[in-house]
């Protein structure tokens, strides 16, 4: 099967072209462009939502049309209305169904993605799949990058699941592809969140994670630390608001924050969330007796964390797999979308959710 995906949950408008054999594991992406309106975003310091809807309503059509000639054109020095013929002759032969995004996220946003994808699958007759994003995030494990490259070791069953990126902070168990349970998550803000909003007060333009794990990398050590408020409770929930908190006062009090004393803050905020994921992560896998965890979402791009997550793995549960997508698979993107509509690929209706725990079942 060979579906076209489209996202656009937050400030990117991203489509994918990605296919799966029947019995196979794992998706080959033929494509993926993404376009991003960071460059805003990044002049008001955060996503405005109206702004973030208005530059997807722009970039949707060129976006998919680029996706489907880099997945089947040979030829791509094309004129506008040569490329636009194409891809409207390719989406016509080559694509089985569309999957994507309707939620969660900002509803300007998926709308625009939303209504392209039902507008596409009514005219060319395709079926719709509609895809959780942050169960998406986590179905990244699931791609390999080219058609001949080997596929990922089997993933296998039950596995925990930490998803966490800019708006979610959650653990979840899955029995099979079909059956998963949340677990917990964050009582507050994302991990993401907080990384973005310390890093707004040090001064690092968003996203913010990449540079906080950059400027992290110049030290060895700080000679202070942040708390991870939750990270002795027994339960299998996050809390990152108060670490906001904590990194404020330092700074307040601090008069000179130069460039070693920032790259200490970033450490020291990092630090704070890293070791609360994994320990969280890691008490998940235990109690349920794992096979496999799979990490998802912006934050799991973060090294730090999958180098510490992995090094612990092996102390406290060495028979457990961990998975983590490759780099530019962590952050937004439809070749996600695309593989968990192939793991998936059923037309079913959805809901409203009202709480956290509905966001992975509607
Ligand atoms: O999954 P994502 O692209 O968007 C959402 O669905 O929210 O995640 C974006 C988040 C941002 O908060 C960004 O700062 C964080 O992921 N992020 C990172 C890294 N790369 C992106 N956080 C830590 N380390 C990174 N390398
Ligand atoms: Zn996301």
């Amino acid at each position: 099967m060979r579906l076209l995906a489209i996202e656009t949950s937050c400030d990117e408008t991203s489509a994918a072209i990605v296919e799966k054999k029947e019995k196979e594991e794992s998706a080959c992406v033929l494509s993926v462009v993404t376009a991003s309106s960071l460059a805003l975003q990044q002049k008001t310091g955060g996503i405005i939502p109206e702004t973030a809807a208005r530059e997807q309503v722009r970039y949707i059509v060129p976006v998919i049309c680029q996706s489907l000639i880099s997945a089947f054109a040979k030829d791509e020095n094309l004129g506008k209305k040569e490329s636009f013929l194409l891809a409207h002759r390719f989406l016509k032969e080559k694509i089985d169904a569309i999957g994507a995004t309707i939620g969660p996220g900002l509803i300007g946003s998926l709308l625009v993605g939303v209504e392209s994808a039902k507008t596409i699958s009514y005219v060319f007759e395709k079926p719709l799949i509609p895809v959780n994003h942050l169960l998406a995030h986590l179905y990244a494990n699931f791609i390999k990058r080219t058609k001949n490259a080997s596929p990922n070791t089997k993933i296998e069953f039950p596995l925990i699941g930490l998803i966490a990126s800019g708006g979610h902070t959650d653990l979840l168990l899955f029995k099979s592809h079909d059956q998963y349970v949340w677990l917990g998550g964050t009582l507050d803000d994302a991990a993401g969140e907080a990384l973005d909003k310390i890093g707004r007060l040090l001064g690092i333009s968003y996203p913010a994670g990449p540079e906080i794990e950059k400027r992290a990398k110049n030290i060895e050590k700080a000679p202070f630390t942040f708390k991870s408020p939750v990270i002795n409770q027994d339960n299998l929930n996050f809390s990152f608001s108060g670490l906001k908190t904590e990194v404020l006062r330092f700074v307040q009090k601090e008069k000179n924050i130069d460039e070693k004393t920032k790259n200490q803050i970033c450490f020291a905020t990092q630090k704070a969330v890293v070791d609360v994921l994994v320990k969280k992560t890691i008490n998940a896998a235990v109690k349920f007796a794992a096979k496999t965890i799979l990490l998802g979402g912006g934050v799991a791009a973060n090294e730090k964390l999958q180098e510490q997550l992995k090094q612990e793995v092996k102390f406290r549960c060495s028979h457990v797999q961990v998975f983590v997508p490759e780099k530019i698979f962590c952050t937004d993107n439809a070749a996600m979308i695309g593989t968990y509509a192939l793991f998936h690929p059923r037309t079913v209706p959805w809901q409203k959710a009202k709480t956290q725990e509905d966001l992975y079942f509607a």
